[in-house]
C-alpha cells in the first residue's frame, strides 16, 4: 500500500444529499483511502452559517455519516467526524480570519450566489467560511482535497491563506494543498435544467437525485429528466481528448450531463458511453441509466437506512473519528498558536 500523502474533505449536513456529492466527492472519498491517510468530516460548524433546526442538524449530521459508511470508507482505516467536535477548527479558523483578506472573500462566488440579493442580512459566518474551510484543511496539513469543482475557488484561497501564513511569520509552515478535482462527473447538473448545478437547495425534488431514493423513484426522476428531441449523441460529439465538445456541451447541456452521470455510474469513459448508445433514442439510454442508478446507488440508500436506524453505532463512529482526529490537529495547533505568539505556560 502506499500513501501519498493526507486528505481532508467534508460535506456539509444540511439535507438532501444527492447524486452530485457522491460523483464528485464521496464516491472518490471511498476510492482514494486506499492510497492516502483520509480525513472525512461531517462540517457542522459550516451548517450553521445558514440558521439549521437543531434536531434536523443531529439527523443530518448522522445521514452524513452513514452515507460515508455505507458508500464504502472504512472507519478503522479512514477517520470519520463531525467538525464541531474537534476545537482545532474553530480555533485555526479565528486565526485565518487575521490572516485572510476582506478583498479575498469578496471575490467568493459561493457567498454571492448564497446571500443572494439579501447581503446585509447574511451571517457573517457565511462570509467568513472560507476562511473556516482554510482551517479544516490546514489543521491537518493535509496535501490533498478531493473535491467537485464548484469548490475550486475554495481551495485556492485555501493555498492564499497558507502562502501569506507562511510569509507573515517567516515560516515554511503550512504545505500548498492540492485540490483533486476527478472523474467524469465533477460537476452534475440538475436533471430540470442542464445549466444549473444539482444541489441540496433546489425547491425542486426531480431537480436531484437522492442517495435514499429507491427504485421507483430512481426511475420516475431518471424518465422525467430534461432531454432534447435528438438521439444521444455519438463519436462525432467527442474532440481529441475523447471527450465531449464544447459546442455540444452548450448546446445540449441535459444530454450531456446524464451521459456524465451514467459513465460515471457504470465506471466507463465518455467515450464507452457514446459508442454504445450514440445515435439511440433518449427513453432507451433513460431505461439503462435507470438501470445502472438502481444497481449502484440502491445498495448504498439501503444500507443508509439501515444505519440511521443504528444511532448508537453511527455515534460510536463519530466519537471514535473526533478522538484520532483531534490527536492529529492539536499538536499542529499547539505548534501554530506557537508561531502566532501565544503564549501556553
Ligand atoms: P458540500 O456539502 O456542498 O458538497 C460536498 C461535496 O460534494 C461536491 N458537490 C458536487 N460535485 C459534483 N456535482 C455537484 N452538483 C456537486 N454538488 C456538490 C462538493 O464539491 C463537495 O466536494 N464547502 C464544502 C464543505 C467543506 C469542505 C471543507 C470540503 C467544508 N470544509 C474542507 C473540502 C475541504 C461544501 O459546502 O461542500
Amino acid at each position: 500500500m502506499t500513501n501519498k500523502g493526507r486528505i481532508f474533505s467534508g460535506v456539509q449536513p444540511t439535507g438532501n444529499l444527492h447524486l452530485g456529492n457522491y460523483l464528485g466527492a464521496i464516491r472518490n472519498f471511498v476510492n482514494l483511502q486506499h492510497d492516502y491517510e483520509a480525513i472525512y468530516c461531517v462540517v457542522d460548524l459550516h451548517a450553521i452559517t445558514v440558521w439549521q433546526d437543531p434536531k434536523v442538524l443531529r439527523a443530518n449530521t448522522r445521514e452524513i455519516a452513514a452515507a460515508f459508511l455505507a458508500a464504502g470508507i472504512d472507519p478503522t482505516k479512514s477517520i470519520i467526524f463531525n467538525q464541531s467536535q474537534v476545537s482545532a477548527h474553530a480555533n485555526l479558523a479565528w486565526i485565518f480570519n487575521c490572516v485572510s483578506r476582506l478583498g479575498w472573500l469578496n471575490r467568493m462566488t459561493q457567498f454571492k450566489d448564497k446571500a443572494g440579493k439579501n447581503r446585509e442580512n447574511a451571517s457573517t459566518g457565511l462570509y467568513a467560511y472560507p476562511n473556516l474551510m482554510a482551517a479544516d484543511i490546514l489543521a491537518y496539513k493535509a496535501t490533498h482535497v478531493p473535491v467537485g469543482e464548484d469548490q475550486k475557488q475554495h481551495l485556492e484561497l485555501t493555498r492564499d491563506i497558507a502562502q501569506k501564513f507562511n510569509n507573515d511569520f517567516g515560516v515554511d509552515y503550512f504545505p500548498l494543498t492540492e485540490p483533486l478535482i476527478l472523474g467524469t462527473s465533477t460537476r452534475v447538473m440538475s436533471l430540470r435544467d442542464g445549466t444549473k448545478k444539482m444541489s441540496k437547495s433546489d425547491p425542486s425534488e426531480y431537480s436531484r437525485i437522492s442517495l435514499m431514493d429507491g427504485p421507483d423513484e430512481l426511475q420516475q426522476k431518471v424518465r422525467k429528466a430534461k432531454t432534447d428531441p435528438l438521439p444521444v449523441p455519438d463519436l462525432e460529439a467527442l474532440d481529441d481528448k475523447r471527450e465531449i465538445t464544447a459546442d455540444v456541451k452548450a448546446e445540449r447541456p441535459e444530454a450531456v450531463n446524464l451521459i456524465g452521470i451514467f459513465s460515471t455510474l457504470a465506471n466507463q469513459t465518455t467515450e464507452e458511453t457514446v459508442k454504445e448508445y450514440g445515435g439511440q433514442p433518449f427513453s432507451d439510454f433513460k431505461k439503462a441509466l435507470t438501470d445502472v442508478a438502481v444497481e449502484r446507488l440502491g445498495p448504498i440508500g439501503t444500507e443508509m437506512k439501515r444505519l440511521m436506524a443504528d444511532e448508537g453505532h453511527v455515534d460510536a463512529v463519530l466519537k471514535d473519528g473526533a478522538e484520532r482526529a483531534a490527536a492529529i490537529a492539536e499538536p499542529i495547533l499547539n505548534e501554530v498558536q506557537d508561531i502566532v505568539g501565544f503564549l501556553r505556560p
